[in-house]
């Protein structure tokens, strides 16, 4: 794949590069989540290039995500924090996919300074890698959470232009990530671009997160748990659509901006999914209890995507409730896939004394 530049951004021998036929890209966290559906979707659309896969294997890591692949990648296990090991596979790499972190917001209220180590001390490690290799793109992937949240009566929505707030631990480090990644590219000009994106649901994704678990839990005959009153409001982004759109800011996207991706949802709440999957899978509307909520938990985000819309013709394939019913049939499908960690993924829930309220 050839990835066109503005030519005051990098240099001649760095679009070279582009021009050469095979692109050997590295792909951070490609065994976590919306990494391993990156993996998927590159190695389908890019089968001529090289991709490598750099993954610490932490609790959210899933190798048999990648399987299907394992001819066609190669899998390097790393700690991003590690510069040695990080300089050892960044040699030779046009472009830096960076996915890795530590993502999950009820761990980072637990533990929260492996998620300033990783995200934050991880990022700039990969960072002065990439610019010492003289990498032609470096593409971080960070959050809404950033922004902050939105009060439930407010109707506007985050863009690029939102000043940073965030709220919690793992926001937090997201957003110092951030600015790291800016920093490099005002500082050394490393042409970097960022992705704020939404919450994301899909194949892969860990029994820990709200869709896969409540399908896993109503799978099993269980309640949903649901955090307060469930009127927290998300913009849930379909992955396949996110992978979409991080190969067009590759492809389009302009170096050092910054493009925020959403979905189409119109302002579901946590109930409403949870009430949403209960459907979907043929139940009654007794499966929900309520749980104690999670501290500082941010009640609304929402995203106007409307930059890579315009910019780099980008729009989600579908709307929610046809990917939603789509994610219900892959984890019934794929049970192999997440038995083991449903039941890691209970046992934390309970370790931190999630609390029945009513039902
Ligand atoms: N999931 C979402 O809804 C969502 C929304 C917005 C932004 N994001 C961002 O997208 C990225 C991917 O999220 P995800 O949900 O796929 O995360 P995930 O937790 O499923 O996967 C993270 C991956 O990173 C790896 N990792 C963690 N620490 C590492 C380290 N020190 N060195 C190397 N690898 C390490 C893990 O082993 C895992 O494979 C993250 O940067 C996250 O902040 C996620």
């Amino acid at each position: 794949m050839t990835l066109p530049y503005a030519l005051d951004t990098i240099t001649v021998a760095q679009i070279a590069k582009f021009e050469s036929k095979i692109m050997k890209i590295l792909i951070t966290g490609g065994a976590g989540f919306i990494g391993s559906n990156f993996v998927h979707y590159w190695a389908e659309q890019h089968p001529e290039d090289s991709i490598i896969v750099f993954d610490a294997l932490t609790y959210a890591a899933n190798r048999a995500s990648l399987a299907s692949l394992q001819n066609k990648i190669t899998f390097v296990e790393g700690d991003i924090t590690d510069r040695e090991a990080v300089d050892a596979v960044m040699a030779g790499v046009d472009c830096v996919v960076h996915f890795a972190a530590e993502s999950h917001n009820d761990r980072a209220i637990a533990d929260p300074f492996i998620f300033t180590k990783t995200n934050v001390i991880g990022t700039h490690t990969l960072l002065e890698s990439a610019r010492q290799h003289k990498v032609s793109r470096f593409h971080h992937i960070s959050t809404d959470e950033v922004f902050g949240d939105i009060p439930l009566n407010e109707k506007y929505k985050f863009s690029e232009s939102t000043r940073y707030n965030p709220r919690s631990p793992y926001s937090a480090s997201k957003a110092g990530s951030d600015h790291v990644v800016n920093a490099y590219f005002e500082t050394y000009k490393l042409p970097v671009t960022i992705s704020n994106c939404t919450n994301n649901f899909g194949p892969y994704q860990h029994p820990e997160k709200l869709i896969p678990r409540s399908i896993i839990r109503l799978l099993h005959g269980q309640n949903i748990p649901i955090y307060g009153e469930g009127n927290q409001v998300r913009d849930w982004l379909y992955v396949k659509d996110h992978c979409r759109a991080i190969e067009l800011i590759l492809q389009k996207g302009k170096i050092g901006d910054t493009y925020c991706v959403g979905g189409m949802t119109e302002e579901v709440t946590n109930l409403q999914i949870a009430q949403k999957l209960i459907k979907a899978l043929g139940l009654s509307e007794n499966k929900i209890e309520f749980v104690t909520d999670r501290a500082g938990h941010d009640v609304k985000y929402a995203i106007d995507w409307s930059k890579i819309n315009k910019e780099l013709g980008w729009q989600p394939e579908h709307d929610f409730d046809t990917w939603l019913t789509t994610t219900v049939e892959w984890y019934k499908n794929n049970e192999a896939w997440w038995k083991e960690t449903a039941n890691e993924a209970e046992s934390f829930y309970k370790a931190q004394g999630e609390q029945v309220l009513t039902k």
